[in-house]
């Protein structure tokens, strides 16, 4: 009778692999946090979870991939601080940001760095803006399309120096990484997730990390308020979400798993070897997720509409 009634509880949610959507390509840093956390998940869940990367429109493509998918559990979201900024960026939605997803969990906030192809003359932040405001017609900014975090740290760069400078926007920054790798664009903001191993291998060159305080794995790097851009402030919080209408019984798996995961030491160590930590258990919650995106589209409202930067 036991075995059967093991079977039986085995029977329940989720009975076949899981699609996890990234918003990016793959290669690029939320792909980075996916993989690593779907692994952990996978062993928790029984089943496997599947990465699927769908680029396109900073993120938003995926987002509406997801929104509009049978809310059965076997979809879900990874996905960052740009479904927030996304929100107000995007006059014309393929989704309704605060009604299209059930929330799972808070992931883990990554911050970010500004870099530049490695033969950049400025050897500090001070200098790399004295060059972009000198060169603003041909200097080039790498994002991964409005609506991504990169494009939103690029934005709070461009309007902290005053300066408009030229976009060059990427499915992903991983494909970003490539071109910056091989000189082809000149700055980018992106997350110490996909820039820690190339700043200390010294492949492209490092100016501030986004941080309040110092990263020890780039102790060396100043945080934006030492180099004089406080403004540049910014933590890209991650989340996993599932279509409106997941049942309960689903998204409580689902969230048990994530806290799980978020304990995993091979997590922690990675995520601590790129710059940061898993969420703790009270924002790795539904209700934490729902509230921290209600709270980021309020808060950077009335910087996108200021810096004026829309996708139409
Ligand atoms: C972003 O800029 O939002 C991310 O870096 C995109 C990505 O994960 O490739």
């Amino acid at each position: 009778i036991s075995l059967g009634a093991t079977v039986a509880n085995a029977a329940g949610y989720p009975e076949r692999q899981i699609t996890m959507v990234v918003p990016f390509a793959a290669g690029g840093p939320t792909d980075t946090v996916a993989r690593l956390v779907a692994e952990s998940m996978s062993k928790n869940l029984g089943q496997q979870i599947v990465v699927e990367n769908v680029g396109g429109a900073g993120g938003t493509l995926g987002a509406g991939r997801v929104a509009s998918s049978k809310p059965d559990g076997y979809t879900i979201l990874l996905h960052h601080i740009g479904m927030a900024t996304s929100a107000t960026l995007y006059r014309k939605l393929a989704y309704d940001t605060l009604n299209a997803f059930e929330y799972v969990g808070l992931v883990t906030d990554v911050p970010m760095t500004i870099v530049a192809r490695k033969d950049m003359a400025a050897t500090d932040l001070k200098g790399l803006v004295e060059y972009a405001k000198a060169n603003k017609d041909k200097v080039t900014v790498a994002n991964a399309g409005i609506g991504a975090a990169s494009h939103l740290c690029g934005m709070l760069f461009m309007s902290s120096i005053q300066t408009p400078l030229v976009t060059v926007p990427y499915k992903g920054t991983g494909p970003a990484m490539t071109d910056l790798l091989g000189g082809q664009v000149d700055i980018m903001c992106d997350q110490t997730t996909n820039t820690t191993k190339q700043i200390q291998g010294g492949t492209i060159k490092a100016y501030a990390v986004t941080s309040p305080e110092r990263l020890s794995v780039l102790k060396d790097l100043p945080t934006v308020k030492e180099a004089g851009l406080p403004q540049m402030e910014v933590g890209i919080w991650h989340g996993v979400y599932a279509p409106k209408g997941t049942p309960k019984e689903a998204i409580d798996k689902l969230d048990a798993a994530l806290k799980v995961a978020l304990k995993d030491q091979n997590v922690a160590a990675r995520f601590a070897e790129l710059g940061t930590v898993p969420s703790s258990d009270a924002d790795a919650t539904p209700a934490a997720l729902k509230a921290k995106l209600e709270s980021e589209i309020a808060r950077w409202k009335p910087v996108i509409e200021a810096a004026g930067q829309y996708a139409d």
